[in-house]
C-alpha cells in the first residue's frame, strides 16, 4: 500500500521530531573527518553513520527521518543489515539527497546553480523501490553587497521546482532547500540584508513551485534562518527569531505542512537556541522543526573520534544534541535544560 506523500510530510515534522541531515557527499564528509585526522573509506563512513542510525533512543524520540546520501542509502551495517531497515525499525523515514551539486552558473561570477535534474526521474524510481520516501534538493544563494542576482535565484528556483514535482509524481516528498549562505563579509551581511535576500529568494521560489504546480500540502521547506554574516554576528537570539518569522509569514502559504531548518554552520547550541526561540511566542501557521547536519553531528563526531570504543560516547553526544533540538522545536529549551543533560 503506498502512502500519500501529504501524510509523509505531516510525519516527518510531527510532535517536535526533526530530521537528521546525514547526506554529506564523499568530498564533504572526508573535511568532516579530516578535522578528527580520519581517513575517509568505505568501511569508516560506514562505521560513523551505525553509530548514529543505532542510537535507538534518540532515532525512536527524536528524529523523524534521516537524509542519506546514496552510498549510504544501498549500504549495510556491519552486521550486514541494511541501513534503511535500521531507520525504519526505529520508526524513522529514510531520505535521499538527489541533487549532484551547487556549480558554477555561466555568466555569473560568484554565483551557482544546482545541478542533477538530467535522469532524475529514473533515479528516484530506483530511491523509492529502495525505501526512500522524500528527497532532498539545496540551491545555494551567495550573499554580499552585489550578490544575489535576480538571475540566479530564478534559475535555482527553477531548478528546485522541477526537481519538487518529479519527487511528488515519484510518491516522494521533495524537501525545498533554498540556503543563503551566511558568510557574507562584515559589513555586507547585516540582519536587513539577510532578511531582504532571505525574502526575495523565497518569493521566487515559491512562484516557481506554483508554475510547476507543486502540490504545496506535499513537500517541505528547509530555509536558513535570517542572521547576520557569522563574521561579525551582532544579532541576538531574539533578533534573528523574530526577523526569521517575520518573512516566513510573509513568503510560505500556510499549506506548506513544516519547516524544517538547516543550520549552515551555527554553533550547535546557536542552532538550538534560535529554533527554540522561533517556536516560543509565535503562532505559526506550519509545524517548525530542524533538519540539521552538523548543528546535530558536530559534537557526536567529536567523542566518537573514529574509534570503535567511543561508540557509546558519541550516540550520547547524538541524543543528546538531538533532545535539545527536539525542545528546540516545541519551544521548550532553555540554557538550564542543556546543561542539566
Ligand atoms: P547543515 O545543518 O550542516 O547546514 O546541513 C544541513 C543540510 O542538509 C545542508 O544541505
Amino acid at each position: 500500500m503506498s502512502e500519500r506523500i501529504e501524510d509523509i510530510a505531516v510525519k516527518m515534522v510531527a510532535g517536535g521530531k526533526g530530521l537528521l541531515a546525514a547526506d554529506e557527499s564523499t568530498a564533504t564528509i572526508k573535511k568532516r573527518f579530516d578535522a578528527i585526522s580520519l581517513v575517509s573509506t568505505e568501511e569508516s563512513r560506514r562505521d560513523y553513520r551505525e553509530m548514529l542510525f543505532r542510537s535507538d533512543d534518540a532515532m525512536k524520540k527524536y528524529i523523524s527521518g534521516v537524509i542519506l546520501y546514496e552510498e549510504t542509502l544501498f549500504q549495510k551495517a556491519a552486521d550486514g543489515t541494511p541501513f534503511v531497515d535500521i531507520i525504519k525499525a526505529a520508526g524513522s523515514i529514510p531520505g535521499i539527497k538527489v541533487d549532484v551539486g551547487a556549480k558554477p552558473l555561466a555568466g555569473f561570477p560568484g554565483e551557482t546553480v544546482t545541478e542533477g535534474l538530467d535522469g532524475l526521474a529514473d533515479r528516484l524510481a530506483k530511491y523509492y523501490d529502495a525505501g526512500a520516501r522524500f528527497a532532498k534538493w539545496r540551491g545555494v544563494i551567495a550573499i554580499s553587497d552585489v550578490l544575489p542576482t535576480y538571475g540566479a535565484i530564478k534559475a535555482n528556483a527553477h531548478a528546485l521546482a522541477r526537481y519538487a514535482a518529479l519527487c511528488q509524481q515519484a510518491g516522494i516528498v521533495p524537501i525545498v532547500e533554498p540556503e543563503v549562505l551566511m558568510d557574507g563579509e562584515p559589513g555586507t551581511q547585516s540582519l536587513d540584508r539577510s532578511e531582504d535576500v532571505t525574502r526575495w529568494t523565497l518569493q521566487i521560489v515559491f512562484q516557481e513551485l506554483a508554475e510547476a504546480r507543486v502540490k504545496l500540502e506535499g513537500m517541505i521547506l528547509k530555509p536558513s534562518m535570517v542572521i547576520d554574516g557569522k563574521k561579525a554576528r551582532k544579532a541576538s537570539v531574539e533578533q534573528v527569531a523574530e526577523r526569521t518569522v517575520k518573512v516566513l509569514k510573509e513568503t510560505v502559504p500556510s499549506a506548506v505542512p513544516g519547516i524544517a531548518f538547516l543550520s549552515g554552520g551555527q554553533s550547535t547550541e546557536e542552532a538550538t537556541a534560535h529554533l527554540s526561540a522561533i517556536n516560543s511566542g509565535h503562532d505559526l501557521p506550519w509545524k517548525v522543526t530542524f533538519s540539521y547536519g552538523r548543528a546535530l553531528q558536530d559534537s557526536a563526531l567529536k567523542a566518537w573520534g573514529g574509534k570503535a570504543e567511543n561508540v557509546a560516547a558519541g550516540q550520547r553526544a547524538f541524543t543528546h544534541r538531538a533532545e535539545m533540538n527536539y525542545l528546540a522545536a516545541k519551544g521548550d529549551w532553555t540554557k538550564e535544560r542543556e546543561k542539566a543533560a
